[in-house]
């Protein structure tokens, strides 16, 4: 079966799903997303039934509420985003800017999920002292059709509702409540995307408050499995955890990187993800499941 996907977001982990999915428990009390974005992990997590309940959070609260309005009012959510996607093809190019300004004045969370829908790259782009949306529309494509749409939010919001809590907020107060007997999924903005040129996320997150919040989760006997820094075509971006932090770094190999192809490039890109050593039975025998794996996915 597809995973419903109702959320398109540059940075998703959608495609990645299958790589990680070896290195998460079989059953877990509660699941944690605490960088949840479109949550890809999330939606797999709970279409596998790993745990009892769900987690996610952002610090972004507008995806928190558009998560909040497609777990509980997906019939809601998916006719109105009929509506707004319907009326572009009667209006003219001003369109997408004239959603944006309503977002940006009502925050309807539905007028939010045409405008990712439809912005360049799925990027999402928020100006950090008003808020507002600032992102621009990409001419070549229509976003994803309500038909398609339908599917993923009712979809998504069969796997979630009843079980799932949506926080906004710092990742921090998200796991408050997590203990030995959960699992986190964690995705944070990669360095090469918190420093630098590229700031893709509003809200960056400093490596040190990363590694300060990670110890933390250690001292509480927390598993997770983190996604984190990565290269392409032998570029590394960021320097990798310290090992004090006693993790095990395992390399995904995530495919050809589309922005590399796109420029005429073909670069692999490689993605790391530290897990904690509860996870896995011993580091040889998780390597040998990952390189089955990908095996796999080369046929
Ligand atoms: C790489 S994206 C996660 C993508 C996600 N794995 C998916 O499948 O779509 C990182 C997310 O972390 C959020 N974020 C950034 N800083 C954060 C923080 N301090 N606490 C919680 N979320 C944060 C961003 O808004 C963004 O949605």
């Amino acid at each position: 079966m597809k995973l419903p996907h109702p959320i398109p977001y540059q940075g998703s982990k959608r495609s990645l799903a299958p790589l990680i999915a070896p290195y998460v428990p079989k059953k877990v009390a509660t699941w944690y997303e605490p960088f949840a974005g479109s949550a890809a992990m999330t939606l797999w997590a709970a279409h596998n039934q790993i745990a009892e309940r769900y987690v996610i959070g952002d610090v972004l609260a507008p995806i928190a509420d558009l998560w909040r309005v497609i777990i509980n009012h997906p019939d809601h959510t998916a006719a109105r985003y009929s509506e707004v996607w319907q009326e572009q093809m009667d209006s003219d190019e001003g369109y997408f800017n004239a959603v944006r300004d309503r977002y940006n004045e009502q925050r309807d969370p539905v007028d939010l999920l045409y405008l990712i829908c439809r912005c360049v790259k799925n990027a999402i782009r928020f100006n950090t002292k008003s808020g507002n949306f600032t992102q621009s529309r990409d001419k070549r494509r229509l976003g994803m059709r309500p038909e398609k749409m339908a599917e993923a939010i009712l979809g998504a919001s069969m796997l979630l509702s009843g079980k799932t809590e949506v926080y906004s907020g710092d990742w921090t107060s998200t796991l408050a409540t997590a203990d030995a007997s959960d699992f986190v999924y964690m995705d944070p903005p990669y360095l090469g995307t918190t420093i630098g040129r590229d700031k893709r996320y509003a809200e960056g997150l400093p490596q040190d408050r990363l590694i300060s919040g990670l110890e933390n989760l250690r001292a509480r006997n927390i598993r997770f499995a983190l996604s984190y820094d990565g290269m392409t075509g032998g570029k590394e971006y960021g320097p990798p955890l310290p090992d004090s932090l006693g993790l095990t770094r395992l390399l995904l190999h995530a495919g050809k990187s589309s922005q590399a192809t796109l420029v005429g490039r073909d670069e692999e890109t490689v993605e790391s993800l530290y897990i904690t050593p509860d996870l896995g039975d011993a580091v040889e025998g998780v390597i040998r499941r990952q390189r089955a794996i990908q095996t796999e996915l080369a046929f």
